[in-house]
């Protein structure tokens, strides 16, 4: 029997209309912008506005133009997974509600937790369910709407994240394309550098978490910064050199969105050019699980047969690198 691959078909994203400015936040806590692009290199950030929404909003409109651009119709998806650490609700999935909001009713869909390597994760656990056969269209959405648990008089964090969703379409092949191979890795160790301290089972909500501003993340960036540029780093390094991937013939490495220098530190280690990593966090700072697929939506065109890392890390820890060989040529779509 012909081995069976999991490739991208099409690709869809959403970004909100508001632009949420250096300038902007320099006006609500002590900062500038100068601070902000020497240490973190974010410019602005797209915050989701009005009363009433949340991340399945975003990641509605990045599905729906998902399956407009790929011709699929809703009742065609047997599987739907969302990434994402800012969902709707506790319960039910933000996947399930995302399900209803675009009329995808004959799949099963789940919400996957993994801070910022979320998409990775959800990429990886799509791909098994297309390669074993069990399933022949899947939707992988990471959305996050960070601006609902930023708190925006914390300088440390408030201009780091943004708002955001990017989906794709899996699909089976038994061309030499799709995800080739990954390596995901986690440490709850992380657990206490990277949180959201009240507002779960451990911490319920009351007024006293209210009052001490607990529903918000909290981080502490000195020791998540230390981690992530190593333990990305590692994984993509490792994903290279078993599947014999030089600085040669990679086209793309598309890192995780969270700050420039890991960004930079990361592609240093890694032996390739900043010519040959997807870049966009001027734009719109840490969407989360939307980094990785809001980066190939925007590269698209450009994407023909490409050798790409996929490398994230987040909270938990969280970490991987996924190594996709692109599967059309962007232009023609
Ligand atoms: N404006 C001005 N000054 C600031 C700001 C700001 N916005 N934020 C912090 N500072 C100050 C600090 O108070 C500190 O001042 P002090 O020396 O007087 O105490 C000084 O700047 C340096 O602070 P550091 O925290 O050491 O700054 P650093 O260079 O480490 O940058 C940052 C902070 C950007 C958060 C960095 O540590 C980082 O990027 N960490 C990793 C983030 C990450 O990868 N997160 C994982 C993904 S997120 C997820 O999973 C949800």
């Amino acid at each position: 029997m012909e081995k069976v691959n999991a490739v991208i078909t099409a690709i869809g994203g959403y970004v909100p209309d508001y632009v949420l400015t250096n300038e902007e936040l320099s006006k609500m806590v002590d900062t500038s912008d100068e601070w902000i692009t020497t240490r973190v290199g974010i410019k602005e950030r797209r915050i989701l506005k009005g009363e009433g929404k949340g991340t399945s909003d975003m990641a509605m409109e990045a599905v729906n133009q998902l399956l407009e651009k790929s011709g699929t119709a809703p009742d065609e998806v047997d599987m739907l997974i969302c990434a994402t650490v800012t969902p709707d609700h506790i319960f039910p999935a933000t996947a399930n509600i995302v399900s209803d909001k675009c009329d995808i009713r004959n799949a099963h869909s789940f919400d996957i937790n993994a801070g910022c390597s979320g998409f990775l994760y959800a990429l990886d656990t799509a791909a098994q369910f297309v390669k074993t056969g069990s399933k022949k269209k899947v939707v992988v959405v990471g959305a996050d709407k960070m601006s609902s648990i930023t708190d925006y008089t914390d300088r440390t964090t408030c201009v780091l994240f943004g708002d955001g969703a990017g989906a794709v379409l899996l699909e089976p092949t038994t061309d030499e394309e799709g995800v080739m191979d990954s390596k995901l890795q986690s440490d709850g160790f992380g657990r206490v550098y990277l949180h959201q301290k009240a507002g779960g089972s451990v911490k319920p909500p009351s007024h006293e978490t209210i009052d001490n501003r607990e529903h918000y993340i909290f981080q502490d960036g000195r020791h998540v910064f230390k981690h992530a540029v190593s333990k990305m780093a590692d994984v993509a390094v490792e994903v290279m050199d078993r599947n014999n991937i030089s600085s040669e013939n990679l086209n793309w490495l598309v890192p995780h969105q969270a700050n420039m220098r890991i960004i930079e530190g990361t592609a240093n280690r890694m032996g390739i050019d900043k010519s040959q990593v997807m870049i966009n966090i001027q734009r719109y700072g840490n969407t989360t699980a939307a980094t990785l697929p809001l980066c190939l939506w925007e590269w698209e065109e450009q994407l023909k047969k490409d050798n790409i890392i996929l490398a994230a890390f987040g909270a938990g820890f969280t970490w991987g690198a996924l190594y996709l060989k692109w599967g059309y040529n962007g232009d023609k779509k």
